[in-house]
Formats: structure tokens, C-alpha cells, sequence
């Protein structure tokens, strides 16, 4: 620790340190991982001692050029947060640049992905609020404003629908601010209409309509879509079997603008479930039924397997970053969003080892599906209904 020392949360703000300084971090266990906003290999450089404690190590330069600190450093820094685990050290020379950095990753953060993320001239208010060095700094508190305004301006729009209709499910709209191209996840039939007029009024184009899978609890809204917007495309897995204009295959990206979503084969609910993954807003998956909010879909109809479905958890969405939301095809009890972490720790299903979840699975003793036999046929056909 040093005179620099600030504390804020799981963050710990510091400024030069002496190798002895260093080291007292590094015994007493208190910190997980190091950022450092200097380039490496400088005097007193923590480096070495800290990698070679096994700590978690990243090294981003945040240094003031003639036309003052980088913007385009902003994502670089808040992804490096992202990936380091908690408690971190951020260091810089006299703490000032770590504090911007902080209260720049701080709002954007907290702001919830569902809103308008960071109101401009958020990051500053907040460095002020907590009395940090950056606000007083004016070519840091300058970079703060910019920053705000630049992630508001870039970040992705989203927006999370409910179906009021009676099935629960959340539908996601995804547009690129720059071309203003959209797409729709999950659409429910009962809900197009309030579906559209969000996306025309936030100015969006629909490119692409998918669905995560073949659903037995709704109709989708995918063919009253299409009949209304001729121009839109429908998108499902080619495992469901259901029909689509584009079939979509593991590994393939879903572009919209300079966006994209990737899709993740997660079969077990059905065969052709899959989930897709957006690296925008700090990381987020669109996880259909494979993977709701403590819980998951259910495996006793639709070519369901416990087995299947507990693989494709584990391998395709708990192996992404931890910080990573998940947002559900469904929640009953007026859940918004979780993260991969919480799901890893809390799911009180897929914390199980694959043996007592399936029998878990195997013994839900769920009523039959109130719309599957009216559901199912209709979305293999994009849910037209003549
Ligand atoms: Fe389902």
C-alpha cells in the first residue's frame, strides 16, 4: 500500500509502488489480479513479482498523448477489467489515471444493459461523487466526458420484451447504431405488433428474425412478421427441422450492421436448440430454454435429453467469460437477466453433477404442455397460420 492508496469496492487504486509494496499485496492474499496502466518493463515495474505469484496480470498503457488521453483506449480497458478477477489493483503512477479508468469502467458497468447505458457525462459525475483524483484533473476529466459520449453513441441498442400474453416469454431486439440494422429473437405472435412499432420507433431496420428454437409454449411471431415486412428473413437451426429462410449451423455469425451475433449449438431441451452469443454490452447470451434463470427447459418432450442439454450447458455457455449476461427465452417470476457466474454457482439444477441432474430432470413431474399440440406444428412453419 502507499499514499496513493484508495479503495473503492473490489477495486484497489494505487500509484507507483516500491518491489517491497508490491510484494506486502502479494503475500497477504488480499488481491486476485493486477492491471497495470503503464508500459511493462519500466522501474519498479510489479510485473514479474505478480505473474510470478500466479496472480492474474494484464497490462494496458493509459498514457496522455499531445491531443490528450485516447478514447479508442476505453474498450480495451474496460474489457481487460472484465477478464481479471476481483480484488483488483489498478496502477499507474500517482493513482489519478487509475481512478479515471475505474470510474469509467464503474458506469459503464452498472448501467443496465437494458437501459440507455451511460447517460453522458456519467463517468465524470461519478468520479466526482466519489471524490476521485480524475475529477480533478482536467485532461482526465475531459477523456471521461468523451468516453461517456462515445460508448453512448457505439454501444449496441437492445431491448428486452415481454410476452403479456400469457407464455412469459422475453424477446430481444438488437440494433447497430451506426446502420441502424436490427434483429429479433424469440418473437411471440400476440406480441408483433408492439415488436415493431419498438423497433420503427428507435429508427431500426429488421433484418433477421430468429428463434432459438422450436417452440412448444407459444406461436411465434416470425410469419406475421414476414407477411407485414417482406423484406425480413427468418433464421432458425437447421437441427430443428422447422422451416426458415436461412438455416444457421454451430459457429456461424449472424451479421446486422458491424454486429453479430455467434451461434452456439445447445441442444437437450430440443435438438435443435441453440443459443446466441453477442460480445457487445460486456458479453451476452441469448440462451432460448437451454439455460433459464436458475433453471432450464424442460427434457421430457421435443426430443429432449437431461444428458444433452447438461453438455451443452457446460461446454457452450458456462465456458464463457463469467461476466457474461444470460438472458432466458422465459422467467416466471419477473427475473430480467443473470450471468454466466451466477448460473456456474447458483443454478440449483446445473450445479449438480450430471447424474443427479438427471434425475432431477427425470422427475419434474410437469403437466403436459398447454400449447404444444397447437405450437409446435405451427412454428416447424414459422408459425403461419392460414
Ligand atoms: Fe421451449
Amino acid at each position: 500500500m502507499s499514499a496513493n492508496q484508495r479503495v473503492v469496492g473490489n477495486f484497489i487504486l494505487e500509484g507507483h509502488l516500491e518491489p517491497a509494496q508490491v510484494q506486502s499485496y502479494i503475500s497477504e492474499g488480499n488481491v486476485k489480479s493486477w492491471l497495470l496502466l503503464e508500459p511493462e518493463g519500466g522501474a519498479n515495474c510489479p510485473a514479474s513479482a505478480v505473474k510470478s505469484a500466479g496472480l492474474d496480470f494484464a497490462c494496458v498503457p493509459f498514457v496522455k498523448k499531445e491531443s490528450g488521453f485516447p478514447t479508442e483506449s476505453a474498450r480495451s480497458l474496460i474489457s481487460a477489467l472484465d477478464a481479471l478477477p476481483r480484488p483488483t489493483v489498478l496502477s499507474c503512477s500517482t493513482a489519478r489515471r487509475a481512478s479515471a479508468v475505474l470510474a469509467l469502467y464503474l458506469t459503464h458497468r452498472q448501467s443496465d444493459a437494458s437501459c440507455e447505458i451511460a447517460r453522458e457525462g456519467a463517468a465524470l459525475s461519478l468520479a466526482r461523487a466519489l471524490d476521485l483524483k480524475a475529477s480533478q484533473e482536467p485532461s482526465l476529466a475531459s477523456w471521461l466526458e468523451l468516453c461517456s459520449k462515445e460508448m453512448k453513441r457505439s454501444d449496441l441498442i437492445f431491448r428486452q420484451l415481454f410476452d403479456t400474453s400469457g407464455s412469459s416469454t422475453y424477446t430481444y431486439l438488437l440494433g447497430d447504431p451506426a446502420s441502424k440494422d436490427a434483429i429479433l429473437i424469440d418473437p411471440v405472435l400476440e406480441m408483433v405488433e408492439r415488436d415493431l412499432a419498438v423497433a420503427d420507433d428507435l429508427a431500426l431496420k429488421l433484418k433477421y428474425v430468429l428463434n432459438t428454437h422450436c417452440h412448444a409454449d407459444h406461436i411465434t411471431g416470425t410469419g406475421a412478421i414476414k407477411k407485414l415486412r417482406p423484406e425480413v428473413k427468418s433464421m432458425i437451426s437447421r437441427a430443428s427441422g422447422a422451416n426458415a429462410d436461412i438455416y444457421l449451423l454451430p459457429g456461424e455469425k449472424v451479421c446486422f450492421g458491424e454486429r453479430y451475433v455467434e451461434v452456439r449449438a445447445t441442444p437437450g431441451h430440443t435438438d435443435g436448440c441453440v443459443t446466441y452469443v453477442s460480445q457487445d454490452n460486456g458479453g451476452m447470451a441469448f440462451t432460448g430454454d437451454a439455460l433459464l434463470i436458475r433453471g432450464c427447459g424442460r427434457t421430457d418432450f421435443q426430443q429432449g435429453s437431461p444428458e444433452t442439454l447438461f453438455d451443452s450447458v457446460h461446454s457452450q455457455i458456462f465456458s464463457l467469460p463469467e461476466t457474461f449476461r444470460v438472458y432466458p427465452a422465459h422467467d416466471y417470476k419477473g427475473r430480467h437477466h443473470s450471468t454466466v457466474l451466477e448460473e456456474k454457482t447458483l443454478n440449483p439444477r446445473l450445479t449438480k453433477t450430471k447424474e443427479e441432474f438427471k434425475s432431477i430432470m427425470d422427475n419434474l413431474g410437469l403437466p403436459y404442455p398447454k400449447k404444444i399440440d397447437a405450437a409446435v406444428p405451427a412454428n416447424m412453419v414459422c408459425g403461419i397460420q392460414d
